[in-house]
């Protein structure tokens, strides 16, 4: 493997850290901000109680929010005023038309640089862009093809395993699931390996410091969370850098080792033949693990949660793969876009609970939209998860109605208006890898068992890293 690639060039400085030196530089550009009056209207004057009730559930005062002062308005949550955008032109806007005036990296994004150095999520402008065109081969179609048999065998192998004599905690099943199939989808490791086992406990571990309350995030110095995220991070280093190394040492690259997605970062090339860095190959790695894991993870489970409450949806999705696949596990082509009716339940699902649910970036330039000012240092979010529960959007917009995705009734939506991947240039990278995932789990699951929650269940909804339901998702599954 060559050197770092000149042409690549720098991912950019990093934004103010430790979390503290963050906060004082927000406070900086925000003073400068309501002097020059571009912070736009919005709940601003400090408040501990809502800031508290925002991070507990942010859906509502966002919904309320928007009611009141419409697309763009600010909210301050802890220190300092945070600019959202929502509603599908707002989304359109950030992600498309106007998106040259956002830093991902600038933005809370850069936060996650510690764990996942320089990867797609935390970088932009051209670093960003070759990086992306050099990874995209990995997922391209007959790549996913060659995952998704294992997705398939893992979750039918899973299911097969539950022990429906005892409560299960979906949350969790999936997440040990989604763990093995990244394993080797990713590295090409046997799941049950020491290696695989030990690089999925410290990046759980390393990531498990970004779902904890702030404050604790905050705290520097040795033996505090952060210090400990620090060191799985260098663990990481150790355990993927000994496998690209195995990897060369061998020669003819990674595709020696089979089709797993290192091999592909590791052969990446572009059209001068040069290829990623071994520290680039590191980063983007990890953050696919990241973007990938957490996020089936959790539309496994909020399907699993919606269908426990909608058995005629279990009926409707059980008869369609008796229909399609028989006594059988889907086919690979099934999984891609032959269970229209699961796609819909899918859909569904991330409309209203999409995992990443909020963009955040940061404004680098002054703009104007519908009207209102915004200056260059605030920090600016759209929100799927707002915009999918917009009552001038969606009809019933909280309510679990696959059938809203029948084809005709979703060409109606303005552009914008569904974007649980995001869109635009940044679109999910993994788009369809997640999604043939999260149908292989659903149907696995599907095929084989009645689902339902304890009768004292109540979903409440973490929001970080990714919506999830806190606490984990307890069931208890009855053989179909
Ligand atoms: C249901 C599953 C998934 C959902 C809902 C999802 C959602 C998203 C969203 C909303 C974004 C854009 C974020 C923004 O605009 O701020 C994104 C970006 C991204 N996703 Fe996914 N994702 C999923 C699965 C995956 C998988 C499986 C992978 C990789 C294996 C992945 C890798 C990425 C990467 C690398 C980016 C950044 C792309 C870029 O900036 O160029 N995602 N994802």
């Amino acid at each position: 493997m060559s050197g770092p690639v000149t042409k690549i060039g720098s991912p950019g400085s990093r934004p103010p850290y430790p979390a503290p030196l963050a906060i004082l530089a927000d406070m900086k550009d925000e003073v400068i901000a309501t002097v020059r009056s571009s912070v736009p209207p919005g709940e601003n004057w400090p408040d501990l109680r809502k800031t508290w009730g925002f991070r507990r559930d942010p859906l509502t005062p966002l919904l309320d929010c928007y009611e009141r002062y419409g697309p763009v308005f600010s909210i301050r949550v802890l220190f300092g005023a945070n600019v959202f955008m929502i509603g599908p032109e707002a989304n359109h806007f950030m992600l498309v038309s106007g998106r040259e005036n956002f830093s991902w990296r600038k933005g809370r994004m850069g936060d996650l640089i510690p764990l996942l150095g320089d990867g797609l999520l935390t970088t932009d402008g051209q670093f960003h862009d070759t990086s992306r065109a050099l990874i995209m081969p990995a997922f391209h179609r007959e790549r996913v093809v060659a995952a998704a048999e294992v997705m398939a065998a893992e979750a039918a192998g899973a299911a097969d395993a539950i022990d429906a004599a005892e409560p299960l905690d979906v949350y969790h099943w999936t997440r040990d699931l989604a763990m093995r199939i990244a394993m080797q989808a990713l590295f090409g490791f046997d799941p049950d390996s020491n290696r695989a086992e030990e690089m999925a406990a410290t990046f759980e571990r390393g990531l498990g410091f970004y779902g904890r309350e702030y404050p604790m995030q905050l705290i520097w110095g040795p033996f505090t969370p952060a210090s400990r995220m620090h060191a799985d991070r260098r663990r990481l280093e150790e355990l993927v850098g000994a496998e690209i190394a195995r990897r060369r040492e061998r020669g003819g690259g990674g595709e020696a080792d089979g089709a797993d997605i290192l091999s592909s970062l590791i052969d990446a090339t572009d059209e001068d033949g040069e290829r990623l860095a071994e520290s680039h190959v590191l980063d983007h790695v990890l953050t696919l693990l990241f973007a990938g894991h957490d996020t089936t993870t959790s539309t496994v489970s909020f399907l699993a949660y919606e269908l426990a409450r909608h058995p005629e949806w279990v009926k409707r999705l059980r008869a369609e793969l008796d229909e399609v696949c028989g006594d059988r596990e889907p086919t690979t082509e099934e999984l891609f876009s032959g269970l229209p009716l699961l796609t819909r339940a899918v859909d569904e699902t991330l409309r209203l609970y999409p995992p990443a649910w909020i963009g955040a970036r940061r404004c680098v330039r002054d703009y104007e939209f519908e009207g209102v000012k915004v200056g260059a240092g605030l920090p600016v979010a759209y929100s799927s998860w707002v915009s999918h529960r917009l009552p001038d959007v969606f009809e019933n917009p909280h309510d679990f109605e696959p059938d809203r995705f029948e084809p005709e009734a979703r060409a109606k939506w303005p552009r914008g208006a569904y974007v649980p991947f995001g869109m635009g240039p940044r679109v999910c990278i993994g788009k369809r890898f997640g999604y043939t995932e999260v149908h292989a789990i659903a149907a696995a699951l599907i095929r084989r068992f009645d689902l339902e929650l304890p009768d004292d269940y109540k979903l409440t909804i973490q929001q970080a890293p990714t919506l999830s339901p806190r606490g984990g998702l307890p069931m208890r599954l009855t053989p179909a």
